[in-house]
């Protein structure tokens, strides 16, 4: 696992974008693993000034985003589509027709998760994956638990993720309490890694991460275990390392 400090959420997002940017120009037809959340943030908007600029080209591209709610459709404002197009898909070029994010209305979700899983491997695997990280350590929509899940399931929310994510919602009470996610095993096989964390209440989940036991107990120290993880963080998020 490597780390590396930054003194703040903008030299890491030039930093992540960076390495968007290589992976796509060494390989223009890449497949490109996204993240939903406030870490990948100014990365996608650095992602999209690249763009602008002409300095990178995504038309080859293919994208799969980590999660998204049970319940709420595309169009819903806190769906993670939602946030996808406002926040990098309408800004680059990258075709509709390569967009996948899970569907959050899908009549059958295990069906729909299995789906998901299928594309992904059809697709070639994963290339470049950015996360970010509960502050209870948790991936995606992996929350702590007894194992590591292999592939796309559907999950119960903690408590602590439906607090975290209340700010975005009019109450707690309107946070769904399930989710689609990509298994742990679905981002333990992308080549490379790339994982965000800014700020003080991000630093135990950094430290049990990179410094505790791999346990599902704390999903993302399953990280020790790739061979090709960088970690970015700022000083608060790496303070106690
Ligand atoms: C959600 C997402 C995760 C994300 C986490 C942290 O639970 N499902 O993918 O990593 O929030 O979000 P933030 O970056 O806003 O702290």
């Amino acid at each position: 696992m490597n780390i590396r400090v930054y003194k703040d959420a903008d030299s890491i997002g030039a930093a992540a974008a960076a390495l968007f940017a290589a992976c796509v120009t060494q390989k223009p037809d890449c497949v490109l693993g996204l993240a939903t959340g406030s870490s990948p943030i100014p990365t996608y908007r650095k992602m999209a000034e690249l763009y602008r600029d002409g300095a990178v080209d995504y038309s080859g591209v293919t994208t799969y985003n980590l999660d998204e709610y049970v319940g709420l459709d595309h169009a819903h404002d806190q769906s993670y589509y939602y946030f996808m197009m406002e926040n990098l898909f309408r800004h680059i070029n990258v075709k509709a027709e390569n967009i996948h994010v899970l569907s959050g209305i899908a009549p059958d979700p295990e069906q729909e998760c299995r789906d998901y899983e299928s594309a992904i491997a059809a697709s070639g695997g994963i290339d470049l994956q950015i996360l970010g990280i509960g502050r209870n350590g948790h991936i995606a929509f992996n929350e702590p638990a007894d194992s590591f899940a292999p592939v796309t399931h559907i999950v119960e929310l903690t408590e602590s993720t439906i607090d975290a994510n209340k700010r975005f919602f009019a109450s707690a009470d309107d946070v769904p309490r399930r989710a689609l996610t990509t298994g742990i095993g679905t981002i333990m096989k992308a080549r490379a890694i790339v994982l965000i964390a800014t700020g003080a209440d991000k630093a135990e989940a950094i430290r049990a991460m990179a410094k505790g036991p791999v346990t599902p107990r704390c999903p993302a120290s399953i990280l020790q275990f790739h061979p090709n993880v960088t970690v970015m963080a700022d000083e608060a998020a790496a303070s106690l390392l």
